[in-house]
């Protein structure tokens, strides 16, 4: 177990150290920006000092009908009252700089350590296996990687320096009230105390409020999230009225809730108000006969009324900063569970795959994506370097879940059969290299919202216009890209720069031949295309497996009129496995009856 506050300073040291200079300089910043918050009042203070001794305001220089009217003229205490104010405007905007400044820097210190820290989480997340990318949603993972960690953007950033330079304010201010007289600073002291402890005693009156706010808002969106991606479901059930029913239970919800959280944090802020006025009174009421008595100076209860303002912004700042801290401690410990989240994918081998076609084997092999359900039983089969194999079977047979394991997006137990490439076994052979050898075309493609180039090259920019060019001409979509407003630069879109299933799919080995790998997986798309995108689909694979080996999923017979070896697969088991050449011949196959039928679907009934 760690000590609590350990984790704290661990995150701190971690992501603030690569920022050492901005870190001290904003230091540097506070505390000069303290010392001068703690020194212009008493400029003031000696300004009204001065004043009150009644001399009176004559012989300002200015000029006048062009004559000039010597500063000399004036009399002493009015020239130091002159300088007085100009070094308290001077000392206003200095602080003012000085604000501006730490605000820049605190800043700037805190997207630069939370940006390090989404970007250290985000390829944790992308490293993790897909076990992992199964059991938690896209949306938890934004509110790990996006939400907790602004969460903890003030606290890594300022925690800290707030602390430190708040304490300082108190300090500085609480001493200079003692050198006007140790009542003062004695009652003072005890006006801070008091100030920390109400403020203490509210610090969760509207924190909790304001939480329950963020997760019936949180609620909210899920539930126009929910709405919205079921839309055709909803719609052709009729359920529109439902569906906006929940909605609105969902968001008066979280109008009551927002509502409460705004009354709480006003009651907050008012009981702080509170305090300040009786502060003042408390100042106010004893220092009228103190100043007649001429104990204190005028100058002196400005100073002291002023710094019974200055004394509570620390104080504020504080209990913010410990709020914070208690939010921070929740984000860093889900944080801290993500990171410490292994992935089962283990990159253990060094073995690396020699150039050329691969072969392929798999041996007696068995999966179950969760404990003791077999998806797959006893698999096996061998392709030669260069060959092509075909897999059919209906849908949840275990197709994907083949081309998944070659890929090892998942590993199946080392003591429940093997897959091996080229004879050696694909958990020898250092997964960089295995992943760059071997591409996997998926069922549904996914295109980003991006340009046409980068949906090729994945965001790979080395890669030169005329090779993607050339490969987009060679697998026929050199007319579609003619026809994109801005070439390759036309970003691809949902809804304006539609694209079809089919160009989707040939955009998808438009990747595949960027990349040149040794062994191809394709899981066909099981939608129907146009007769016209299908032919430019067919041709394209065919090049594609040229000189390469192929496993291809295939949904429709024209793929499987290619193939050299057809593997039918029902229930996770095989059922049918040989040459195509041969199995076509033989009458009492299962795949000369889906060549006779027509019909995949026909297949294994
Ligand atoms: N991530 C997963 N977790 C648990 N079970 C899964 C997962 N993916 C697929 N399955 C199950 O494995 C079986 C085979 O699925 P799959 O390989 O996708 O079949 P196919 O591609 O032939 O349609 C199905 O019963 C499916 O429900
Ligand atoms: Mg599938």
């Amino acid at each position: 177990m760690k000590v609590p506050l350990q984790k704290y300073w661990d995150v701190q040291k971690k992501y603030l150290a690569p920022f050492k200079k901005r870190v001290l300089l904003l230091a540097l910043l506070l505390a000069s920006g303290t010392s001068l918050l703690i020194f212009s009042p008493l400029v003031i203070e000696s300004f009204i000092n001065l004043a009150t001794r009644g001399v009176p305001l004559q012989d300002v220089g200015f000029y006048w009908e062009g004559m000039q009217i010597p500063l000399v003229s004036i009399n002493t205490v009015t020239r130091v009252l002159i300088l007085l104010a100009i070094a308290y405007i001077i000392l206003m905007v200095i602080q003012q700089v000085i604000t501006l400044g730490s605000v820049y820097l605190s800043q700037s210190l805190s997207w630069s350590a939370t940006n390090m820290l989404r970007f250290d989480l985000t390829n944790h997340c992308v490293s993790l296996d897909m076990t992992f990318h199964n059991e938690h949603k896209p949306g938890e993972m934004i509110e790990r990687i996006d939400g907790d960690v602004n969460t903890l953007a003030t606290f890594l950033s300022q925690f800290a320096v707030q602390l430190v330079t708040s304490l300082l304010v108190i300090i500085g201010s609480l001493a200079v009230l003692f050198t006007k007289h140790w009542i003062i600073g004695l009652s003072f002291t005890a006006f801070t105390l008091l100030a920390i402890v109400v403020m203490y005693v509210l610090r969760n009156f509207s924190v909790k409020a304001w939480e329950d706010q963020r997760q019936t808002s949180a609620d909210m969106y899920g539930t126009i999230e929910e709405s919205l991606s079921a839309i055709e479901d909803i719609r052709a059930n009729d359920g529109i009225k439902n569906s906006m029913r929940k909605f609105y239970d969902a968001s008066r919800k979280d109008f009551k809730a927002f509502r409460r959280a705004l009354y709480r944090g006003q009651v907050f802020v008012m009981a702080i108000w509170g305090v300040i006025a009786l502060i003042n009174t408390l100042i106010f009421a004893p220092s009228i006969p103190l100043v007649k008595a001429g104990v204190l100076s005028l100058g002196t209860v400005f100073l002291i009324q002023v710094f019974a303002g200055i004394l509570l912004r620390p104080i504020f700042v504080i209990t913010r900063q410990m709020q914070d801290l208690q939010r921070a401690g929740a984000s860093i410990d889900r944080i801290n569970k993500l990171f410490d989240m292994e992935t089962k994918i283990h990159d253990t081998g060094d073995q690396t795959l020699s150039g050329g076609p691969l072969a392929i084997e798999f041996n007696d092999l068995s999966f179950a994506y969760v404990e003791d359900d077999y998806v797959l039983n006893d698999i096996s089969f061998k392709l030669e370097p260069g060959q092509t194999l075909g897999i059919v079977g209906h849908t949840g047979s275990g197709k994907t879940t083949i081309s998944r394991l070659i890929f090892r997006l998942y590993d199946a137990k080392p003591t429940e059969g093997d897959i091996r490439l080229n004879d050696i076994k694909i958990t020898d052979i250092s997964l960089p290299d295995l992943r760059d050898k071997i591409s996997y075309v998926t069922q549904n493609v996914e295109l980003f919202q991006a340009s046409v180039r980068e949906n090729v090259t994945l965001f790979d920019n080395r890669i030169p216009d005329i090779r993607i060019e050339s490969i987009l001409l060679d697998i026929g979509l050199g007319n579609w890209l003619e026809k994109l407003p801005e070439g390759l630069d036309t970003i691809i879109s949902s809804s304006e720069q539609g694209i079809s299933a089919g160009e989707a799919q040939l955009l998808a080995l438009a990747r595949v031949f960027i990349k040149s790998p040794n062994l191809v997986v394709l899981d066909e798309a099981s939608s129907r295309l146009d007769p016209a995108t299908e032919h430019l689909l067919d041709q394209a694979i065919e090049k594609l497996l040229i000189n390469r080996t192929g496993i291809i999923i295939a949904h429709r017979l024209a793929t499987l009129e290619k193939v050299d070896d057809i593997l039918i697969i029902d229930k996770g088991k095989i059922i049918e496995y040989g040459k195509r050449e041969v199995l076509a011949k033989n009458t009492q196959s299962k795949f000369y009856h889906l060549l006779q039928t027509g019909e995949i679907e026909e297949l294994l009934k």
